[in-house]
Parts: C-alpha cells; structure tokens; sequence
C-alpha cells in the first residue's frame, strides 16, 4: 500500500512545502503483555493527530513538542526523531539540508497515545512527500521502528504498526498483522492523568518483576488469554462482557506495578459512575486510561466525573470501525 493520500504537497510562493500526518493510537488490551509475545488490540485515535511541515531553509532546523532550534543540537529525548530523520534522508539518498521541520501534534507527549511512533510516522511521510517519492509501507514500518528502537528499548513494534496502518489490530510480534472489525453499541473514553508515561521506564521494571518470579510470567500470560477472550467478545458484539475483560486486565496491570494512584483513582471514578470496564492504556505509571460505556448519557457522565476526579482531558469515541473488514 503507498501512502500518497495522507501526504500534501504544494508550493507556497517559491518556497517548497510538504506536510506529512499521523493518527495517535489506543491499546485496548495487551500492553506490556505484547511484548512477551502475547498478543494485543490497539485502534487508531483520530482525536490524537500529528502534523510535520517541512519548507525550504537555509539550514536544518527542527521545532517539535518544547524544542525550536538546529537539528544537530536537539536534546537527548528527541533522539529517535533525530535519528529517523537522518535515516529516512539516507534511505532516499538525499542529503540532510535546507529543511526546516515542524512538528504540530494534537497529542500530548508521552501519555501511551504512540506520539513518539505517530512522530516518525508523520516526519517521515513528509519526508517523502517532500522529494515527492512514493513511500511503501513496509519502509514507512522499518523507518519508524528506528525511531520506536531508540525511545523505547525494546518495543513490541504495536505502536509502529498501528500508527503506520491506520485499522483495528489484533497483533503478536514477529506475526502477520490481522486487521478486525471493533464495532460495538459501545463508547470508549480516553482520559489524560495529565501525568508523563515513562514506557521504556514501565516496560524495564516488568521486565525485572518478570525474570524475577513465575508468578508475574503468569499474570502476562492471563493478560494474553484476556485479549484472545475479548476477540470472541467482538465477534459477539457485547460490551458487558468485554468491560469485564478490560477491568480483569487492570487488575493484572496493577500486580504487574504498571499502574499507580492517580490511575487508580480515574479507574475507580469510571466505574462509580456506570463505566462496564476501566483500565490504563499504554506503558502506564501516568499517561491515559480509557473507561466502556454503554451509551452517550453515561459517556457524559463518566467525561464529567473524570475531569472532576483530576483528568486533564478526556476523548470520547464511538466503537466502530471505518472500512470493517
Ligand atoms: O506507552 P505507549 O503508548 O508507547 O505503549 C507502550 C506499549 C507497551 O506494550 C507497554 C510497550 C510495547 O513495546 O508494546
């Protein structure tokens, strides 16, 4: 699949201008779990949009999240996008000059919604867009993999693949993707702790907790059959029972020590007010949790009590799939 659709190319007055865009993304079920080899589904989060602008420059500069300034001074957290730029220029053999990258996102940093995987994916769809070269999928998959490597460690490659396809997957690392349909009479609230994630931080200390006692290589594989129980749910169509399934996962994340107090406290809120199902999302330790709902009174209700109970800010999304397959 090449990727002109999502990419704009125009020129403004003179100067060349490209934009390259990218959706955000929710892991429903089997974060930290994937990357044991279990699987997991995540959906694309079209509230959560990055946009990368590249225009002609004297030099290479790059503005992104609270950095503006040369390319070759960007700080250590920027490294994977860094490090994607340079490898996407190498990959189309064009020199790193006369750019100037900026980086708009609709999603905060570092919250479990992919930024910095919907970051490469954004920059280097530009990228290309800007030498005006056609862009397979798999390369756009092996680029923001590079950038995913670097912030991450040792990613499962779920946010790289579900940033890149843009559909509902079921994934397990190494496998072919499977694409399924999510549609439900159901909403999903994603709320922000307003707190940073620290993924590569979450995913080192399960690691340990896992090397260190059977008991925990239990809980991933239960988070496992989890996200295979929520499959047939989907077949079924039935919320009630995959709220059940989301609220068992957030226990299992809590004894995996992924989740944390505040966490806890927008979990508990969902549920006080009518959530089926509530869990974090993503690396966890802070960024967003997401609550089922069964319609959108409760939805309502539940966006309010979030915010009440300290949420930043909440998303609301019906389960439906665009092009179900
Ligand atoms: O925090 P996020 O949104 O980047 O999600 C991380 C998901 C993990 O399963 C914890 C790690 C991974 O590589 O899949």
């Amino acid at each position: 699949m090449l990727h002109h659709l999502s990419l704009v190319y125009l020129y403004n007055m003179s100067n060349k201008v490209a934009v390259g865009k990218s959706l955000g993304k929710i892991i429903l079920l089997g974060e930290h779990s994937v990357v044991y080899g279990e699987p997991a589904i995540a959906i694309p989060f079209p509230s959560a949009e990055i946009t990368t602008t590249i225009t002609e420059s004297d030099s290479v500069s790059l503005k992104c999240f609270n950095y503006d300034g040369q390319l070759a001074d960007a700080p250590e957290v920027l490294l994977g996008l860094k490090t994607v730029i340079e490898k996407t220029f190498d990959e189309i053999n064009q020199p790193l000059e006369n750019v100037a990258i900026n980086i708009e996102s609709t999603i905060p940093a570092e919250r479990g919604m992919g930024s910095s995987a919907a970051v490469a994916n954004a920059t280097v769809r530009a990228i290309y867009n800007y030498f005006n070269m056609q862009l397979s999928e798999q390369t756009l998959l092996k680029l923001v993999d590079i950038s995913e490597k670097i912030v991450h460690g040792n990613p499962s490659g779920l946010d790289a693949s579900i940033v890149v396809k843009e559909r509902p997957l079921y994934y397990i690392k190494g496998q072919d993707f499977e694409q399924f349909s999510f549609s439900m009479d159901a909403y999903l609230i994603v709320a922000d702790t307003g707190e940073k994630g620290n993924t590569k931080f979450a995913v080192s200390e399960v690691r340990k907790k896992y090397d260190s006692d059977d008991k925990y290589k239990q809980y991933v594989a239960q988070l496992g059959t989890l996200v295979n129980n929520a499959r047939e749910v989907f077949i079924e169509k039935n919320p009630v029972k995959l709220g059940t399934i989301m609220n068992e996962a957030q226990s299992y994340l809590s004894a995996l020590g992924v989740s944390n107090a505040t966490i806890d406290n927008l979990v508990f809120t969902s549920l006080l007010h009518g959530a089926l199902g509530a869990k974090l999302t993503g690396g966890g330790l802070g960024g967003c949790m997401i609550a089922l709902v069964q319609d959108e009174t409760v939805a309502k209700r539940v966006s309010e009590a979030l915010i009440t109970a300290g949420a930043h800010d909440t998303w609301v999304m019906k389960m439906e799939s665009k092009g179900e397959i």
